[in-house]
C-alpha cells in the first residue's frame, strides 16, 4: 500500500503559485532572443574560426543546441551570457537522436551541415501541441540549391552531389513566409556556388539578425528583413563577436503583464520597433506608450476590447496571441482573437475559462465576452506561450492560481517569475 507521501509525490507537479491582484511598478530588463540565438548558434557550424556570441539567454532550449552543438564536434566555451563556439573539425553530420528530438530548433543544423560538409542528417523535428510544424519549404529550397534529400524513418537525409560537395545558387519562392525555412536556405546558400534570391521570405527581425551574423563573418547577403534576399555565394566564413538583439517576445509579455494588473511599468533592453504591431495593439485597447531609446514605457488606463489576427513579421506575431488574449478576458467589451499562423494555437482558452474568462471558441476565432475579473484557479500550460499567458491571468485573478507546465516555460523565459517579482508580483516556486 503507497504511504500517503509516495502518492502525494506523486501527485506534485512543478508549479508557480500566483498571488492575484499585486500592482507592478518598476522597470524590468530584457534577456536576449530565445529564436534569435538558437539560430544564430548553428551558424558557427559554417567556419573552423571562433565566434563569440553575446546576449544568449539562461534557457533549457539553449542548453539543449549546446549539447548538440557539442556532439557535432563544436568548442564551446561559456562566461554567463557570452559564449565562444569553434567547429575547427565536426565529429560528424548526424546528431543524436536524444538530442535533436525534443528541440524543434535542431533542425536548424541541415542548412550549415550541407554547406559546411555538403552531407547532414537530421530527425524530423515532428510536430508539437500548437501545430504540424512541417519543414516541407525548407526541402522545397535545400533541393533547389541542388542537394539530394530523402525522408525516411523520420529522419531527413541531405547532401551534394559531384566532386565538388558544394551547392549552387538559385532562386527560390517559398509558398509561406517560413521563418525557420528562410534561415535554413540563409545558411546553406551562404557558401553555395553563385548567387541565390529567396522571395515571399520571412521578415522577422531574427531573420536579420542572422543576415547581419553572416555577414559579419564574410557573407554576402542583402534584403534581409524584406521579402526578398539576395545571397551572394561566398569561398569561406571567418570568426567574429557578435550581440544577440533583444527578445521581443519577452518584451511583450511584460508590456501585457502590466496592463493586464493595470500597472504602469518600464522595459529596457529592448528595440521598440521590433514591438510596433503589439505597441500599436496596446494603444488601440487603450494604453498609453512612451518610447525612448531602448526603453518602453506603458501606462494603462481602461482596458477596451479590440480584434486581433495573428500574421507573419510585420503583423500581430502569434507568439504573444495567448498573453494578449488574457488580457482581453477583463477588457470592456468583446473582442475577436483569431489565429492563423497555426493549427492548434488555442488551448489556453479552456485554461481560461476555468478562471472565469467567458470565451466562445469557433475554430481559431476566439470571441471574449470582457468579464470584470477572472477567479484564481489551478490551471496547466500547454505550450511556452499559454503558459505564460496563465501566469499573466493570475496576476489580475482574484485569490491564488496553482499554474503547471513550467517545462514549457523556462524553455523561453529567463527567470520569469523572478523579473515579475521584482517589480512587485507575488510568485512563489514549486520546484
Ligand atoms: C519560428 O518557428 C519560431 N521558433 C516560433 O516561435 C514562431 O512562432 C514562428 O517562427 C513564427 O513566427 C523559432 O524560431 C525557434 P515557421 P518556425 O516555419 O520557424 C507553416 C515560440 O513560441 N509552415 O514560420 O517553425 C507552419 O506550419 C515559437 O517561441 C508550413 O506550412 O515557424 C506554421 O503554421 C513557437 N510549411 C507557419 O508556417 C513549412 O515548410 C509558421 O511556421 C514551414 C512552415
Amino acid at each position: 500500500m503507497p504511504t500517503v507521501a509516495t502518492i502525494s509525490k506523486e501527485i506534485h507537479k512543478p508549479h508557480l503559485e500566483v498571488i492575484g491582484g499585486c500592482p507592478l511598478a518598476g522597470e524590468i530588463s530584457i534577456s536576449g532572443a530565445k529564436n534569435s540565438s538558437l539560430v544564430l548558434m548553428t551558424a558557427s557550424l559554417l567556419t573552423d574560426e571562433a565566434i563569440q556570441l553575446n546576449n544568449i539567454p539562461d534557457l533549457t532550449d539553449i542548453n539543449g543546441m549546446v549539447a548538440i552543438l557539442l556532439a557535432l564536434g563544436v568548442e564551446i566555451q561559456q562566461a554567463k551570457n557570452t559564449y565562444q563556439f569553434q567547429a575547427k573539425r565536426l565529429l560528424n553530420s548526424q546528431p543524436p537522436y536524444e538530442l535533436v528530438n525534443g528541440l524543434r530548433a535542431s533542425f536548424f543544423c541541415i542548412g550549415p551541415l550541407l554547406g559546411r560538409l555538403g552531407h547532414a542528417k537530421i530527425p524530423l523535428p515532428g510536430g508539437c501541441r500548437i501545430g504540424a510544424r512541417p519543414v516541407s519549404e525548407h526541402i522545397k529550397g535545400l533541393k533547389a540549391l541542388g542537394a539530394v534529400v530523402s525522408v525516411e524513418h523520420g529522419v531527413v537525409q541531405a547532401s551534394v552531389p559531384g566532386l565538388s560537395k558544394r551547392l549552387k545558387g538559385a532562386s527560390i519562392i517559398f509558398d509561406c513566409p517560413s521563418v525557420g525555412a528562410t534561415e535554413t536556405i540563409l545558411m546553406a546558400s551562404v557558401l553555395a556556388k553563385g548567387t541565390t534570391t529567396i522571395e515571399n521570405a520571412a521578415q522577422e527581425p531574427e531573420i536579420q539578425d542572422l543576415a547581419n551574423l553572416l555577414n559579419q563573418m564574410g557573407a554576402c547577403i542583402s534584403g534581409a528583413g524584406g521579402p526578398t534576399i539576395t545571397i551572394e555565394g561566398v569561398e569561406r566564413l571567418h570568426g567574429c563577436n557578435y550581440t544577440v538583439i533583444p527578445d521581443r517576445i519577452e518584451a511583450g509579455t511584460f508590456l501585457i503583464a502590466a496592463a493586464i494588473t493595470r500597472s504602469t511599468l518600464q522595459i529596457s533592453s529592448v528595440i521598440p520597433e521590433h514591438l510596433n504591431a503589439v505597441l500599436q495593439k496596446l494603444r488601440d485597447c487603450g494604453c498609453s506608450i512612451e518610447t525612448k531609446g531602448k526603453k518602453i514605457k506603458i501606462i494603462p488606463n481602461q482596458i477596451n476590447a479590440i480584434d486581433i489576427t495573428t500574421q507573419p513579421f510585420p503583423g500581430f506575431p502569434t507568439d504573444l496571441q495567448a498573453p494578449f488574449l488574457a488580457l482581453l478576458t477583463t477588457a470592456k467589451g468583446t473582442s475577436v482573437v483569431t489565429e492563423k499562423i497555426y493549427e492548434n494555437r488555442m488551448q489556453h482558452v479552456a485554461e481560461l475559462q476555468r478562471m472565469g474568462a467567458s470565451i466562445r471558441l469557433q475554430g481559431n476565432t476566439a470571441i471574449v465576452e470582457g468579464v470584470p475579473h477572472l477567479s484564481a484557479a489551478p490551471v496547466v500550460g500547454r505550450d511556452l506561450r499559454s503558459t505564460a499567458a496563465m501566469v499573466l491571468a493570475g496576476l489580475t485573478a482574484k485569490g491564488i492560481s496553482k499554474v503547471e507546465g513550467l517545462n514549457h516555460l523556462d524553455r523561453g523565459y529567463t527567470e520569469f517569475e523572478k523579473k515579475l517579482n521584482s517589480v512587485g508580483s507575488q510568485i512563489r516556486r514549486y520546484p
